[in-house]
C-alpha cells in the first residue's frame, strides 16, 4: 500500500460512509461514548477495532510495544484516567497476543538498547512465574504461557492505580484479560478471576482505607 492509496481509501471509506448515512460525520462529531477501554500491542496484525468488529465511537484504544501498563508511565496512565473517570467506560481490556515481538525478544539475552527499559517490565513478569514457565519444556508453549501471564500481569497493574481501585470499589467497572491468536484469528478470554487476584493482591496494592 502507497501513501496515495491511503488518501484514495480514505476517500472510498466516507463516500461509503455517506452513502449509507448522510449524517453520519455529523453524528460522529458530537462526541464519543464508549463502552471499553482496550489496551493492546502495538503489533501491525492486531488490529483492535477490526478483530472485534467495532465501530468508530465504541472503543477507547491504547497500543503499546507488549500491551503493557506499568504505573510509571504516564501515557497508559491518562489514558486509564481519562477512560475511567471521564468517559466512564464499563469494561477495561488488557489484550495480548501470541506471536507477539516485544515478549519474544524479553525472552533473550540481547541488548535492544533504548527498549531495555520496556522489556524488562515483561523480564519481571518473567521473573515472577519462573518457576512455572521454565517447568515448560517447550519453547513454543513457554512463549505462549508467557503472554498470557504477561496479559495477567497488566491487568493487575491496572488495578494498582487509584482510579481502578475506585471504580472497582464503586462497582462500575470490570476487568477482562484477552488473548488475540493471529494463528487461528480467535480472541481468547483468558477468564481471568479479578476477584480472587484481588484478594492476592490487595493487601499489598490497596491505596484506600478499607473503612473508606
Ligand atoms: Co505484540
Amino acid at each position: 500500500m502507497q501513501i496515495e492509496d491511503i488518501f484514495r481509501n480514505n476517500e472510498k471509506w466516507v463516500a461509503e460512509r455517506l452513502e449509507a448515512d448522510p449524517e453520519y460525520f455529523n453524528q460522529l462529531s458530537q462526541g464519543q461514548n464508549p463502552n471499553y477501554l482496550y489496551i493492546g500491542c502495538s503489533d501491525s496484525r492486531v488490529t483492535a477495532e477490526t478483530l472485534m468488529g467495532a465501530k468508530p465511537g465504541e472503543v477507547f484504544v491504547h497500543r503499546n510495544i507488549a500491551n503493557l501498563a506499568p504505573n510509571n508511565d504516564l501515557n497508559v496512565l491518562s489514558v486509564i484516567n481519562f477512560a475511567v473517570n471521564h468517559l466512564k467506560v464499563k469494561d477495561v481490556i488488557v489484550c495480548g497476543h501470541y506471536k507477539c515481538g516485544g515478549i519474544k525478544s524479553a525472552m533473550q539475552a540481547k541488548d535492544v538498547g533504548l527498549l531495555n527499559p520496556w522489556l524488562r517490565n515483561i523480564r519481571d513478569v518473567y521473573r515472577l512465574h519462573k518457576e512455572e514457565l521454565n517447568a515448560i519444556s517447550s519453547e513454543v508453549e513457554r512463549y505462549d504461557r508467557l503472554v498470557e501471564l504477561n496479559v495477567i500481569e497488566q491487568c493487575i497493574n491496572v488495578i494498582k492505580t487509584r482510579d481502578v481501585q475506585n471504580a472497582l470499589l464503586e462497582n462500575r467497572i470490570k476487568i477482562h484479560g484477552w488473548v488475540f491468536d493471529m494463528r487461528t484469528g480467535k480472541l481468547i478470554d483468558l477468564k481471568i478471576d479479578i476477584d480472587k487476584v484481588m484478594q492476592e493482591i490487595m493487601d499489598v496494592y490497596r491505596l484506600f482505607d478499607q473503612e473508606d
